[in-house]
């Protein structure tokens, strides 16, 4: 007899590492999006093609046999333009022998980070409304996520409570300029409290600069506005700091789930252990392709006029809804306050928005541990402009 039917298959029952993760809003909203036509201004993705130039660069590294394993932590000569390009924006000098690893991605850079600095009991702070894969990577390194919110109105960070919230368990502070979702990006001020408040403590900082090249802010006329401040900028930081950029952001290639992450050489020996064993390597040919594209400046330091055009074109139909058009100094994402047309929870707002208008955004609130609701919803405008035209004509009868 067939032995199958007397012992029928059965999967374990297993408790979960992540009891609390559902389907994310995103991609709720984005399959209400194509449920019912509407424009998605939802998901932070681009509707438009890369430069046709990447792809031939990939495809010349395909055919060219770069096609297996590249070293664990990057292909040597990309890992040498990422040190190029930090050097010249922010004047600190990464070795790339010992200090940038290409990653899957920015959202792997940040795990691997958290997986290699933060163990059980250690506390990491965010600052909410924050990137939503911060606070599974914690749990599933053991940790616990403290949230602390930037300040209602401005998103500015608030150093008093962050200060407050500092224990002797804290092992690391996740902090991301140019922010998702606010559109707002830190000052040279900002970076210096950070500094001062970091000094005493042996607190890593992970620091998401996934924006790095969408900085506008030139509203304030300080010294250094519009200009990003990264972490590499400021010499005390950058000897505590894991610093993580992405591809997929800068150069319209969201799906390649390239980035990288450049930190001090004995973090950087950490980091590797937990990406060796994760992923191993990035696939080849993407590396040799972004590693041609990216020895051309003018690729990234291009990217704050292309995207200031499309936050302008699309601020300004705005301007005629009855939607407030909330600063945005940063990002491809532009935050409304709607409560002038609508005195819906925003979760509630915006599906309605998807569903009877047509045009798909992101609750602010799904970017809070709390759910906090501010009436408040956000756009993203890395969309071509026939694309913003459509949505803004669908918004004005808002
Ligand atoms: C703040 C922030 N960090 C990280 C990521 C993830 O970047 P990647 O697609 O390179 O994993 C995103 C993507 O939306 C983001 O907005």
């Amino acid at each position: 007899m067939n032995d199958r039917i007397l012992f029928p298959p059965r999967t374990p029952g297993v408790t979960s590492r992540l009891p609390d993760v559902g389907t994310t809003i995103f991609t709720v909203m984005s399959a209400l999006a194509t449920q019912h036509g509407a424009v998605n201004l939802g998901q932070g993705f681009p509707d438009f093609d890369c430069d046709p130039a990447l792809v031939e660069a990939v495809d010349a590294a395909m055919r060219a046999g770069l096609n297996q394993y590249p070293p664990m932590a990057g292909v040597p000569l990309l890992r040498e333009h990422i040190a190029a390009k930090i050097e010249a924006l922010y004047g600190h000098r990464y070795d790339p022998a010992t200090e940038i690893t290409v990653t899957a991605g920015a959202t792997q850079a940040i795990l691997t980070a958290v997986l290699a600095f933060v163990g059980p009991g250690d506390e990491v702070v965010v600052l909410d409304p924050c990137y939503d894969s911060y606070a599974p990577n914690v749990a599933l390194a053991g940790g616990r996520t403290i949230h602390v919110p930037l300040v209602p109105g401005t998103f500015a960070p608030d150093f008093e409570r962050i200060a407050a919230a500092i224990t002797p368990k804290t092992r690391a502070l996740i902090v991301n300029s140019p922010h998702n979702p606010s559109g707002t990006v830190w000052s040279a001020a900002d970076m210096l409290r950070l500094t001062e408040l970091l000094r005493p403590t042996d607190i890593v900082l992970i620091s998401d600069e996934v924006y790095e090249h969408m900085v506008y802010r030139e509203d304030d006329g300080a010294a250094g506005a519009g200009e990003h401040q990264s972490a590499a900028r400021w010499p005390e930081l950058a000897a505590r700091t894991v610093v993580v950029s992405s591809f997929g952001k800068t150069y319209h290639v969201t799906g390649w789930k390239v980035g990288y992450a450049a930190a001090p050489a004995s973090l950087m020996a950490e980091f590797r252990k937990v990406h060796q064993f994760n992923v191993f390597t990035v696939n080849t040919p993407m590396q040799h392709g972004l590693a041609a594209f990216l020895a051309e400046p003018a690729h990234h330091t291009g990217l704050p006029a292309f995207y200031r055009q499309k936050r302008d074109l699309f601020r300004a139909s705005l301007a005629k809804t009855r939607l407030r058009v909330l600063p945005c100094q940063g990002t491809y994402f532009q935050c409304v306050d709607y409560s002038a047309a609508s005195d819906l929870p925003e979760a509630e707002f915006c599906r309605w928005l998807t569903e009877t208008v047509g045009v798909a955004a992101i609750p602010l609130s799904a970017f809070y541990a709390d759910g906090f609701d501010q009436r408040i919803a956000r756009f993203c405008f890395a969309k071509k402009d026939e694309t913003l035209a459509l949505a803004a004509e669908r918004l004005a009868k808002l």
